[in-house]
């Protein structure tokens, strides 16, 4: 077995499996934010990505994707419905995103949980060298810290959280947060998005185990646990050279005259989840049609919701939900060849996504809660003349950093009303400010930026990051 230096271990491995207009099945890169982050560091490194190639059966075996070498781990079909969607999905994703919907708690869920963590934690312990550097991802490993330690002693192990992490009140509702909070302690190092969140896991460390802990770090078994934040980003640089191509700048013109030429288009672009606020964002719009604030002649808006975790029920309940509503707004306001929203939910590859973001005047990024949230800052980066506004909800991680977005909050129906207005009038000169502002932090706190700050605090002594140069 081939072992690496550097380890990263994701629900997730960073490419898809597709199927070719031929039938054949191919393999591509997936985007997204995970592997855009960790894509040049790994390159410099002998890296493994420990991960799930997606579908059940036996684990495939691939090529190295950009010298990183993938490792996958097999589900089955019970550990899918059970882990993936269970536990992960339907338990922990909306219990840490406020509980906007209802979490659901069985038994079977928790012993999938624990067996796939078992198996990610065995195979990363057989690719990882002796003293390794390996490093986490996510709510859906978040035993494998306190796991592999148990395997494997001599490993650097750093945890990664990417999605929000709730309020002590709520993360004691889960029947077996003892187990959870020390399968996360098995790390050197947890990491968060935002303070507040290394700061509710402290105190949820006290409450729930005693420990001695600090919103920096909590003593277990006589280790000391680093815990902090760490905004995650995306590629500034590569998302502005995108958005600069000629062809992209032309597909952008294409869009616009396809849209009817409009004064302004409204963007948002969405997984099909109940925490991104669709419906709210939908509603507020809607509301200023028949108010008579917004006249569809002069602006449209683009909705791109991509389906996502098709088979639980609550995102099922979504989507018709969205459709119906789509449907009923397109009635009433809009005309032949005249939609008031143009509704997608095919995937967008990178290159189509920087020209709907360029074609954006207004975007308005909604959640109910969210981690980071990318798009955001993917448009940002995109917006290489310094125009457009950012419509971006307080609830969203990057809320904390963006603070020059028109902030508004989601589940206040009459205040997003006034935030989208107040975006879609907003003088040519305060955009232009606003916008010139987000685009230096985001050039400054890019993903590079991100990983290198992570690594640093996890490879104390240096040796990883001497190698990586
Ligand atoms: N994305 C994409 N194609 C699409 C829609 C989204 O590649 O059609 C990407 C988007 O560019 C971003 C990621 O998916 O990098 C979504 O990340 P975000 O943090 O906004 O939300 P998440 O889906 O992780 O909750
Ligand atoms: C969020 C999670 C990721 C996850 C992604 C897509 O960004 O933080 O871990 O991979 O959503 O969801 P999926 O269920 O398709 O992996």
């Amino acid at each position: 077995m081939r072992q690496s230096s550097l380890v990263v271990v994701a629900n997730r491995l960073p490419i898809d499996d597709s199927t070719a207009p031929d039938g054949a099945c191919e393999w591509r890169r997936r985007p997204g934010g995970l592997v855009t982050a960790l894509h040049s560091l790994l390159r410099q490194a002998p890296a493994t990505w420990v991960g799930w190639a997606g579908g059940t059966g036996p684990a495939p075996t691939l090529p190295d994707v950009d010298g990183v070498r993938m490792h996958t781990v097999p589900l089955t079909v019970d550990d899918l419905r059970d882990h993936y969607e269970g536990f992960a999905n339907a338990t922990l994703w909306p219990l840490y995103h406020d509980a906007v919907e209802q979490p659901e708690h069985h038994r079977r869920w928790w012993e999938a949980y624990q067996r796939v963590n078992q198996r990610f934690a065995a195979a990363t312990a057989d690719v990882a060298e002796t003293g390794a550097v390996v490093w986490v991802q996510d709510y859906h490993l978040q035993l494998v810290p306190g796991l592999l330690r148990a395997l494997r002693p001599d490993l650097r192990i750093g945890f990664f959280l990417h999605v929000a992490f709730p309020p002590p009140e709520l993360f004691m509702q889960l029947p077996r947060r003892a187990e959870l909070l020390r399968g996360i302690l098995g790390a050197d190092l947890v990491g968060f998005q935002r303070a507040q969140a290394a700061h509710n896991f402290a105190q949820l460390a006290v409450r729930v185990l005693g420990l001695p802990a600090t919103d920096r770090q909590i003593v277990v078994d006589d280790r000391v646990v680093r815990i902090g934040s760490f905004p995650v980003s995306i590629d500034s640089a590569e998302m502005a050279a995108l958005a600069n191509r000629a062809d992209v700048a032309d597909r952008a013109n294409r869009l616009r005259r396809d849209l009817g030429s409009p004064e302004q288009v409204i963007l948002s672009v969405d997984r099909m989840d109940y925490t991104k606020g669709i419906e709210q964002r939908l509603k507020a719009y809607s509301e200023l049609i028949s108010d008579g604030h917004v006249k569809v002649r002069d602006t449209v808006l683009v909705q791109v919701a991509v389906p996502s975790r098709e088979r639980v029920g609550q995102y099922q309940i979504l989507r018709e939900r969205v459709e119906r509503e789509v449907g009923r707004i397109n009635g009433e306001f809009g005309r032949v060849g005249e939609p008031a929203i143009h509704y997608l939910t095919r995937p967008f590859d990178r290159a189509e996504l920087a020209a709907l973001y360029r074609v954006a005047d207004v975007m308005a990024v909604t959640p109910l809660r969210d981690g980071m949230n990318l798009v955001a800052k993917e448009y940002v980066a995109a917006r290489v003349d310094d125009t457009g506004a950012l419509l971006l909800s307080e609830f969203a991680g990057a809320g904390a950093e963006l603070s020059q977005a028109y902030l508004v909050n989601p589940h206040d129906l009459e205040g997003l009303k006034q935030g989208l207005l107040a975006a879609l009038r907003a003088r040519p000169d305060h955009v232009r400010k606003r916008m010139r502002a987000m685009r230096a932090h985001l050039r400054k706190h890019d993903i590079h930026a991100w990983a290198r700050s992570y690594l640093a605090a996890l490879d104390d002594n240096g040796s990883l990051l001497s190698r990586l140069g």
